[in-house]
């Protein structure tokens, strides 16, 4: 258990919660970390922008991968310290399908997500992300509030 634990980090407060929680079950089981940020893709405005000409959606793109670094960036400070192997791991897509391909493809054993993330409705106790991964995910999924 806790061999290889992904953590889902979208940058708020909640996920941050999340990859403490994974940090500290890894330190305690010896296990490695697999560290995900899914950079969204607005696929409406991404429509309307090719209209207007593939420029704007890369410079689009490009400022969008440039936060996603900035929350892998953020991760590795807080990484500081770790004895295990940590892998910081970012796609571009729908959070939840992505998150779930991940898992898969790093062969990780476990999951530890935030309740709620940047979305932020409060009287939702779960996010849509959180949910779907919960729902779908062939291995346990440890939801930290
Ligand atoms: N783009 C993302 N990349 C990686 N992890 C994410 C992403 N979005 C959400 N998460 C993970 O899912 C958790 C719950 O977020 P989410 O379901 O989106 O709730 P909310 O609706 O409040 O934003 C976050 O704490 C984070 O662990
Ligand atoms: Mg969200």
């Amino acid at each position: 258990m806790f061999k290889k634990i992904m953590v889902p980090v979208d940058g708020s407060v909640t996920s941050w919660k999340a990859l403490e929680k994974a940090k500290a079950l890894a330190e305690l089981c010896h296990g490695d970390l697999v560290v995900a940020h899914v950079v969204l893709t607005y696929s409406n405005a991404e429509l309307y922008v090719q209209e207007a000409g593939g420029d704007i959606l890369d410079v689009e793109r490009t400022t969008m991968k440039k936060l996603g670094t900035h929350v892998l960036d953020t991760a590795k400070s807080k990484m500081e310290g770790f004895s295990g192997k940590v892998e910081y791991v970012m796609e571009v897509g729908q959070p939840a399908s992505q998150i779930l391909n991940l898992a898969e493809k790093h062969e990780v054993t476990d999951i530890v997500i935030g309740c709620r993330g940047l979305g932020g409705i409060e009287e939702f106790l779960l996010g849509s992300v959180s949910s779907k991964v919960a729902q779908h995910a062939k291995v346990p999924v440890l939801i930290v509030k």
